[in-house]
């Protein structure tokens, strides 16, 4: 049974909620450039239509610092082609927000089910970022 809302799953909580100790099925990284992620209209608008996913684009576009979170939003990506091990496909792995402003990882198309394919229970998901660097980190825990 997988701790997930649909193709959604939620990281495990803050630390202390679970005392399970689950295999760790993956794990993956990546460091994103953000002077790299300050498109102009045209290349976002590729990014946009190739790369992120609805949700990443107008969560980024809100904010003053959008470069950062795009930066982000790549290298959460890039980390979790890593955490499985193959290249998912850009528009079909997105980071969507809890309540919290927590970061987690969204499945679509073909990809919806990929964490019940490998055996995935929780996946956590952490990204920070700062004017120059963002960073992000997956965990793929299983049973
Ligand atoms: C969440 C928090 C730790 C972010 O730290 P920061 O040094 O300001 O910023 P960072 O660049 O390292 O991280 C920002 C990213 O953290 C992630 N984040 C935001 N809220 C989060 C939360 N509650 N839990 C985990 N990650 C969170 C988001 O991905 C965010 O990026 P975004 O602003 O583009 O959405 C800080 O804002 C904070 O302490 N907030 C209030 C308390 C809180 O919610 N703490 C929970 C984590 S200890």
């Amino acid at each position: 049974m997988c701790d997930c809302e649909g193709s959604l799953l939620s990281g495990a909580g803050a630390p202390g909620q679970r005392n399970t100790l689950n295999v760790i099925l993956g794990i993956g990284t990546d460091l994103a450039e953000v002077e790299r992620y300050r498109f102009d209209q045209e290349r976002l608008a590729w990014f946009a239509r190739r790369v992120y996913t609805d949700e990443e684009m107008e969560y980024a576009m809100r904010k003053r610092h959008w470069a950062e979170r795009l930066a982000g939003f790549f290298a959460a990506k890039e980390a979790a082609r890593k955490a499985f091990g193959f290249a998912i496909p850009w528009r079909e792995v997105g980071v969507s927000h809890e309540r919290s402003g927590r970061p987690i990882l969204k499945f679509f198309g073909a990809a919806s089910n990929l964490p019940e394919r490998f055996g995935v229970l929780r996946l956590h998901l952490t990204i920070t970022h700062t004017a120059t660097t963002a960073a992000a980190f997956v965990v793929l825990e299983g049973a």
